[in-house]
């Protein structure tokens, strides 16, 4: 497990960022009327008190969700009635008052509904996206900036958001992978943890927090293809130890609540599947919250080939274990239920252990108490200016220099007159932004291109877009949320422009090509069967680079892309993600050295599409002297492993010390490796270790990530970082036993920059 020692010294670039993100005092909220903590017992007395006044229509009512996108005079009826539990995606606090108002006025007991949004990054000020932010492995960061979200999303009326999304994803070509934290199960459970902390606060109903939803419950990630909402097929020994435990980590840490995935699990729909919902998150984790299915996910059950029809969904989903019922127009619940207790094929016990930890959770939240909020206080604290500092230093603290070559980074100001700013990305907002933004004002997003100009007002900044870029089968949110498509340009029209941006540079002294994936092309129903730069990029990005002037590519994705090309041909990378609304800016603090890079890769980076899956914590099987030529046409190593990031220092790493080398079973295992800075200029390293078990019941991955602690280290400053492995860390669930186990066995341990790392040593677990 990663110790727990809090960076004592800072970057001075950074020394503002420390006020925010290492307060002295506390950080000033806005108030809440939330009441402090009730016990559990209490809580519960008081929803059974409420159950047995409900009618049958009430309790069904409790357990929908609706969207609520405009003017439906239906549906305020039918919250008027007390027939509604939830609305999701109103974000406007003088509606939620007026809507909240229909429920706690007009209906008969007064039960106030809860209001759900996706508040993936952020509410108002939008941060960076969930991939970038994993990439900081920065979980003090990940909670921090995530409190925020929960405090503008709370003053706004928001009690709930559908975050975090921990599932693992390990084929790049699934487009949600930009809204996890990446391939791996141990960085996943910690920005699990840390995002369910920075939400939620320390406890359920915490002043300026909100509820978290641990999504997609469960293996999402899998999809067959990487095609979103695609079945997965996943063994017992990867559900347990791979795509499970971010689930746990988030229940352990208090989730209030859950969210169950779309899609088939080994043959059984994740809303249908009492195992997953029942057997697993209420016998064997504890989980006394409550389950929302995803947007009709239940009506899908009948699609699955899994239910007779709507009414059989309804049954089935509630009896596997889905309390409400996110629904998007009909909804089967509030259709079906009422008749199925009458028919006897759900019973009033199965209805009431459904709406309890509904009504608990809204008990918690103190909505019986204050169900309104206050629009003056909601407006001010979205214009907090602490907000956007985090913004920007959040930005920064994800990104991940890939390549330096000569030490082209960081630009010396001095040393140009004018750049190119080049790219279809460069001065475009919502591209900075990322998907799952919809209460921001896109407006108040800095580009790249202004984030340059406004930080460097030295250089002459000159822009071309050079080629346009689209999705050849449109999103289907393209006219919800998304910006608007631009017009395409003639082929005339295109070649102008890629003729222009290639003058420019050579009339330039250097370019920046902000190049990637727009925001669309990343994120739900965005799943792409190749990895190449989209467009004409690759062709704009050669002959960028055939000018000869110094080239510096900042790529803004979700997902890795392929740039074998560029990996080899441009001097400088900075993965920049979609860095957020104040985006711009930390990618001009980055490029001109106000903030030195310390992002590391949550994810292994393919060559090609054709190497996925491709991931770190693999089985070593025959002939593992071949294991980098499983193909002929290709190497079989990653373009970039798990944990890769440069920095503009350099650290070194000594003496990997293992306290107690011969440990019983269950004891755990001490550890400390030194990490020097060996330049002259301050800097971040996230110092990770990595185990390998050499033999056990199963067989036993290359190497597996278990600690990390990002760390600051002045100019020439070594520091020691400790480690500790605990038994759980040691543990792993077999399919040779179908239980958990902990082997006695050797291990190998290493310690370092990134998953290659060389720095070695053993211990052994005895019995
Ligand atoms: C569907 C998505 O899969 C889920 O992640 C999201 O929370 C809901 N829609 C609500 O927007």
């Amino acid at each position: 497990m990663k110790n727990e020692v809090r960076h004592a010294k800072f970057v001075p670039a950074l020394l503002l960022a420390v006020a925010f993100f290492f307060p002295q005092t506390g950080r000033t909220q806005t108030p809440d009327k939330a009441p402090s903590a009730a016990s559990d017992e209490q809580v519960t007395q008081q929803a059974n008190r409420l159950l047995k006044q409900m009618s049958v229509e009430e309790k069904v009512g409790q357990l929908t969700q609706y969207f609520k996108l405009g003017p439906n005079r239906a549906m305020e009826k039918q919250i008027s009635a007390g027939q509604v539990g939830s609305l999701l995606f109103v974000t406007d606090p003088e509606e939620i008052n007026r809507l909240q108002k229909l429920a706690v006025e007009g209906s008969r007991l007064h039960i106030p509904l809860i209001f759900g949004l996706d508040v993936i990054h952020g509410f108002k000020t939008i941060f960076p996206v969930p991939i970038a932010m994993a990439a900081s492995w920065d979980p003090a960061m990940i909670e921090k900036v995530q409190g925020v979200a929960a405090a503008e999303a709370r003053s706004a009326g928001i009690h709930w958001t559908f975050g975090p999304m921990v599932d693992i994803a390990r084929d790049p070509r699934w487009g949600r992978m930009v809204e996890g934290a990446g391939e791996d199960p141990y960085l996943g459970s910690a920005v699990a943890r840390a995002q369910v902390r920075g939400f939620q606060g320390d406890h359920l109903g915490a002043p300026n927090h909100i509820v978290a939803c641990a999504k997609h419950y469960a293996g999402y990630g899998a999809a067959e293809g990487g095609r979103d909402y695609d079945s997965s097929d996943i063994s017992d020994d990867q559900l347990y130890n791979v795509y499970l435990p971010p689930f746990h980590s988030a229940v352990e840490a208090g989730t209030g609540t859950l969210m169950s995935a779309y899609m088939d699990l080994n043959g059984v729909p994740a809303t249908g599947n009492r195992w997953l919902l029942h057997d697993v998150l209420r016998e064997q984790w504890k989980f006394k919250g409550f389950v929302v299915s995803d947007a009709n996910a239940v009506k899908s059950l009948e699609v699955h080939g899994f239910a007779k029809d709507a009414a059989d969904a309804a049954v089935r989903a509630l009896t596997a274990g889905v309390n409400m019922e996110m629904a998007f127009g009909d909804s089967p619940y509030a259709k079906h239920l009422a008749q199925a207790l009458q028919d006897g094929r759900v019973t009033s016990t199965q209805i009431d252990d459904a709406v309890r930890p509904i009504v608990e959770t809204k008990i918690r939240l103190g909505l019986f108490e204050h169900p309104y909020v206050d629009v003056s206080a909601a407006k001010q604290n979205w214009q907090d200016p602490e907000h956007k500092t985090a913004a920007r230093i959040a930005g920064e603290r994800s990104a991940v220099l890939l390549r330096n070559q000569a030490n082209l980074l960081p630009l010396k100001a001095e040393s140009y007159q004018r750049i190119a700013v080049i790219g279809p990305l460069a001065d475009s907002k919502p591209d900075v932004t990322g998907s799952w933004a919809f209460a921001h004002d896109v407006n108040e997003s800095v580009s790249v291109l202004a984030g340059l100009r406004d930080t460097v007002p030295k250089v002459e900044f000159n822009y071309a877009p050079g080629v346009q870029i689209a999705r050849k089968i449109p999103s289907p949110f393209a006219n919800v949320f998304g910006p608007k498509p631009s017009i395409p340009w003639t082929s005339a029209e295109a070649e102008a422009a890629m003729a222009k941006a290639v003058q420019l540079a050579k009339d330039s002294d250097a370019a920046i090509m902000v190049l990637g994936e727009a925001q669309e092309m990343s994120g739900e129903s965005a799943s792409r069967s190749m990895l190449e730069l989209p467009g004409r990029e690759e062709e704009l990005l050669e002959a960028v680079v055939g000018t000869g002037k110094p080239v510096v590519l900042v790529l803004l994705n979700g997902r890795p892309l392929n740039i074998k090309w560029a990996e080899q041909h441009v001097p400088a990378i900075l993965d920049a993600w979609y860095p957020g609304a104040q985006g711009g800016k930390a990618v001009a603090y980055l490029l001109f050295g106000k903030a030195v890079p310390g992002g590391k890769l949550p994810f292994t980076w393919p060559r090609t599409s054709g190497q996925v899956p491709i991931f770190l914590a693999h089985t070593t099987t025959h002939e593992p002297q071949n294991q980098g030529k499983r193909y002929w046409d290709e190497e079989s190593t990653p373009l970039f492993p798990f944990g890769f990031g440069l920095s503009y220092t350099h650290f070194e790493y000594s003496n990997l010390l293992v306290k107690n080398p011969a440990v019983k079973k269950g004891a755990p295992v001490k550890l400390s490796v030194d990490v020097e800075n060996t330049g002259d200029l301050a800097a971040e390293e996230v110092v990770q270790l990595y185990i390998h078990q050499k033999y056990g019941t199963s067989s036993r991955p290359v190497r597996e990530l278990k600690g990390f602690e990002r760390v600051s280290l002045a100019p020439h400053e070594r520091k020691t970082i400790e480690f500790t492995l605990t038994p759980r860390d040691l543990t792993y669930w077999s399919s040779a036993t179908h239980s958990w186990v902990e082997d006695a066995a050797p291990f190998d341990v290493w310690a370092g920059g990134d998953s290659t790392a060389t720095i070695h040593s053993n211990f052994a677990v005895s019995q």
